[in-house]
């Protein structure tokens, strides 16, 4: 039989688990009898330290507490569980004939969530052990949500350290009075490139940090498109060139007619897909960057490399904050690049997706209407 909502347990695939802790089993086998219509999974403890003891081998959703139990009272063992960190937020019911005002501040003093009133009534069980995983099943989300940021903060430090840690050994380099001066130009540029990886890195994190909540402002402006891309390619040459590799552009032969866009942000997208294309892409090899007029009003910006492409499996994926896709060796992953180019083409009315390239690598394609919609 399957509960009668939605909530479930957050170990998915089982049911929620309710750890019933009373000294009397005929109490546990009321409410068992009671529940039968549930699909939960009972657990029962017939005094407080052996519910303290089997905490983690139960790992309840919900816990209901006898109040009143020989040797250590349910006020007590709430509160022993209360101050075990793992433990913390389960919902706890204290399962009570008191109805004393002080016994109950007490039990809420110790960490109780809820009351079931003794004689135990059908309908108010069901619907306060509902409430409570309705509560456990947010923290829970919340948890999670917080041990994926976790995660991502860490991969985002490991992956900004490299390039910090580069600037400062050049510098300690270049105060080494030894260092023949002919050797300065090469330590100056690695300085440039790291700090220039590191602004574009957090530049896109707080950029895409605005767009997701709406705080970011769009300033429209008449261009043609080709100057925005001509410098995008301009501006990354030097980087490409490092792998010998040659970014070749491709523009109407007519002037384009004028465009209504963001160039700053266009500009921005525009980088993130060619230095994407430098940092997978192969050494030697080419990549190709197009600008068509489809229609009237749409431009069409194309990124092609002949890399390592997208598995068909991650073409949507990748588009999602500090989403990686394929983990690739030798190169900063962090996922926020192509988050920045979706969130901002996408504020412009436009669309942008990946395809494969023949007979290799990827196609990067950004649609763009003429004006902000
Ligand atoms: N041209 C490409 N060829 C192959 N895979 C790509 C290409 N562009 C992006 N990807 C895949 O998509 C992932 C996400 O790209 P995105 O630009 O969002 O982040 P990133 O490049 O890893 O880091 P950053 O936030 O510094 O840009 C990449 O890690 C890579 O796996
Ligand atoms: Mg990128």
């Amino acid at each position: 039989m399957m509960m009668s909502d939605t909530i479930s347990s957050h170990r998915q695939d089982f049911p929620p688990a309710i750890l019933i802790v009373d000294d009397a089993i005929e109490n546990y086998e009321t409410i068992e009898a009671l529940l039968d219509e549930f699909q939960y999974q009972l657990h029962y403890a017939p005094d407080g330290q052996t519910a303290l003891d089997a905490l983690e081998l139960f790992d309840p959703d919900v816990i209901l507490l006898d109040v009143m139990m020989p040797e250590m009272d349910g006020i007590e063992v709430c509160r022993q569980i209360r101050s075990r960190p793992a433990w913390k937020a389960v919902p706890i019911a204290m399962v009570t004939a008191l109805d004393s005002k002080v016994d109950l501040a007490r039990c809420l003093e110790a960490g109780a969530n809820d009351f079931i009133s003794k004689p135990i009534d059908k309908l108010e069980l069901c619907a306060r052990i509902r409430s409570l995983l309705r509560i456990k099943q947010q923290y829970d989300e919340v948890r999670d949500l917080m041990r994926e940021r976790e995660a991502i903060v860490r991969t985002i430090v490991h992956d900004l350290r490299n390039p910090l840690t580069n600037i400062l050994l050049c510098v300690q380099t270049l105060q080494d009075p030894r260092l023949p001066a002919k050797e300065w130009p090469e330590m100056l540029a690695l300085i440039e490139q790291a700090g220039h990886f590191l602004q574009v890195a957090i530049d896109d994190m707080l950029a895409t940090t605005l767009l997701e909540s709406g705080q970011m402002r769009f300033k429209p402006e008449p261009t043609d498109l080709c100057t925005p891309i001509a410098d995008s390619i301009a501006g990354l040459a030097k980087l490409a060139a490092q792998k010998r590799q040659r970014l070749v552009g491709h523009f109407p032969l007519c002037p384009t007619t004028s465009f209504e866009v963001d160039t700053m942000a266009i500009r921005r997208s525009i980088d993130n897909l060619i230095a994407n294309a430098i940092k997978f892409a192969p050494y030697d090899s080419e990549i190709h960057v197009q600008l068509d007029i489809v229609d009237d009003d749409t431009a069409l910006i194309r990124v092609c490399d002949d890399g390592p492409g997208v598995p068909d499996d991650l073409r949507e994926k990748i588009f999602e904050p500090y989403e990686i896709g394929s983990l690739k060796s030798g190169v900063a992953q962090i996922g926020i690049g192509l988050t920045f180019c979706k969130l901002a083409i996408e504020a412009h009315g436009g669309s942008i997706r990946v395809r494969p390239n023949q007979p290799e690598g990827s196609i990067f394609e950004l649609m763009l209407p003429r004006r902000m919609t």
